[in-house]
């Protein structure tokens, strides 16, 4: 299909009414929620071999910036060169294997404070600590241009750093396919975290918060003030490679069937959910009073809509503000698109503001536990960026600050899920059509499992 934006395609995507189910498996097994063995395959065969975000390249600003990134016991160094690259490298020294560093940090080059070894930015090995050693090691161990730090592959996408263990992984752009002309329509590179940026332990499976944010259907169960937000009937699903996109249109459920008024009532409300509305709706207002006839009552053109108000407003002041939106469809001005991508990458988009949510599994190897990470990003002129940067907030263990109402309801929701999901009698979940995107995310991992395992 040839788009002029890249979003047409997710626009014109089915409805949950016109999918075709045959290729969903509707259960899913359990036992990949606690076992320790399903664990350990996940961890040499998906985690030791996938692309997985190591953070934004905003956190390495500057040649020298480097940061420490860990899965389960394994520890990367991630470092900006003198030539501007984010190069990753395992965290050991190829002397006799020390961590080299730990956290974050700056430096002109890495020395290992075991016997001094030294390491360019871009890993070369450049100082044994004793000359006449130093001879011996070309002599006995082989050249110095062997003993480099061993470096893994990274690359950087809409201002986040991927990493991915494995030497021979496929190149990034090639893994996220379409993800990358849809993704790059936003201005991501442009955000910076903004009011919540927070990494916690949570009691529960990395793919039990994967399954939370892929489906609205518990919004009635646990979520009651967002009823009145969401219409699923009218979710749009896309899935390409090992990823999906959805999207739901903003407002009210069937706002088709409100009236002017209430459109206009019911999008008043979305800035209470998503603050980076929030400049938008004094412009969505002109444009809505516009309509209002002597005396005061609203009736739209035909053709015209609330929604399709909120998509001109936010069109017009994202650019004024300096964005560049030319690449985003309308409905892209007004709706939340969510991606997963595979593995632990849930990214809710809208032009002016994301919401990134990540987990990983907990670095003590307990399949029942894992740390997510949720950041707020917002676009920003460039000269307020640093202003509002919400750094990093690391919570300790078995310590706990609430967020905000509803993730707040999520984060009790996902432990008492695996409290449920480890028992051992329960064999399999059984999905709802609403929560298909979770049954395409397991199919994924099984499928992925299955091949590498067979390599
Ligand atoms: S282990 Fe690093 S210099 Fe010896
Ligand atoms: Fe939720």
């Amino acid at each position: 299909m040839q788009v002029a934006k890249p979003g047409e395609r997710v626009d014109v995507s089915p409805l949950i009414c016109e999918l075709d189910f045959t290729p969903f498996r509707m259960r899913v097994s359990t036992e990949r929620y606690y076992s320790r063995e399903h664990h350990e395959r996940e961890r040499e065969l998906l985690w030791m071999r996938a692309w997985q975000v190591a953070g934004r390249a905003d956190e390495l600003p500057a040649p020298g910036d480097w940061k420490e990134y860990r899965i389960f016991d394994q520890s990367f160094v991630l470092v900006r060169g003198k030539d501007g690259q984010i190069r990753g490298f395992v965290n050991a020294c190829r002397h006799r294997g020390n961590s080299l560093c730990e956290g974050k940090g700056h430096a002109t080059l890495f020395r290992c404070p075991y016997h001094n070894w030294s390491y360019a930015l871009d890993g070369r090995l450049i100082g044994v600590a004793k000359p006449d050693f130093e001879g011996s090691i070309e002599d006995f161990v082989g050249p110095k241009q062997e003993l480099g730090l061993v470096q893994i592959p990274v690359e950087c996408f809409a201002g986040f750093i991927f990493l991915n263990p494995d030497q021979s992984a496929e190149p990034l752009a090639s893994f996220l396919g379409e993800a990358v002309e849809l993704l790059s329509a936003y201005a991501l590179e442009e955000m910076v975290p903004v009011g919540l940026n927070t990494r916690e332990p949570l009691d529960c499976n990395w793919k039990i918060v994967m399954d939370a944010f892929q489906e609205g259907y518990h919004i009635q169960g646990i979520h009651p003030e967002l009823i009145a937000a969401m219409d699923e009937s009218k979710e749009r699903y896309r899935f390409f490679g090992d990823h999906s996109v959805a999207t739901a249109p903003f407002g009210a459920a069937n706002m088709a069937n409100l009236s002017p008024e209430e459109a206009v009532e019911a999008i008043r409300f979305l800035p209470t959910n998503f603050p980076g509305m929030a400049d938008v709706m004094p412009r969505f207002e002109e444009l809505v009073n516009a309509g209002r006839g002597k005396d005061g009552t609203l009736e739209f053109p035909a053709g015209v809509t609330a929604r399709a108000l909120l998509q001109q407003a936010t069109r017009e002041i994202l650019t004024a503000k300096g964005m560049d939106v030319g690449k985003l469809t309308d409905i892209q001005m007004s709706d939340n698109h969510f991606y997963l991508l595979f593995p632990n990458f849930f990214l809710t988009i809208r032009p002016e503001s994301a919401t990134l949510i990540t987990a990983v599994p907990h670095p003590g190897g307990d399949p029942e536990k894992c740390i997510w990470h949720v950041t707020m990003f917002q676009w920003l002129p460039p000269e307020e960026r640093e202003a509002h940067r919400t750094p990093i907030t690391e919570i300790a263990e078995g310590q706990h600050v609430p967020y905000y109402i509803t993730l707040e309801q999520d984060y009790v929701q996902m432990q008492r899920q695996q409290r449920g999901l480890r028992q051992r009698k329960l064999p399999y979940e059984a999905l709802s059509r609403q929560e298909v995107r979770l049954a395409y995310f397991h199919s994924i991992l099984d499928a992925w499992l299955a091949r590498r395992a067979g390599r």
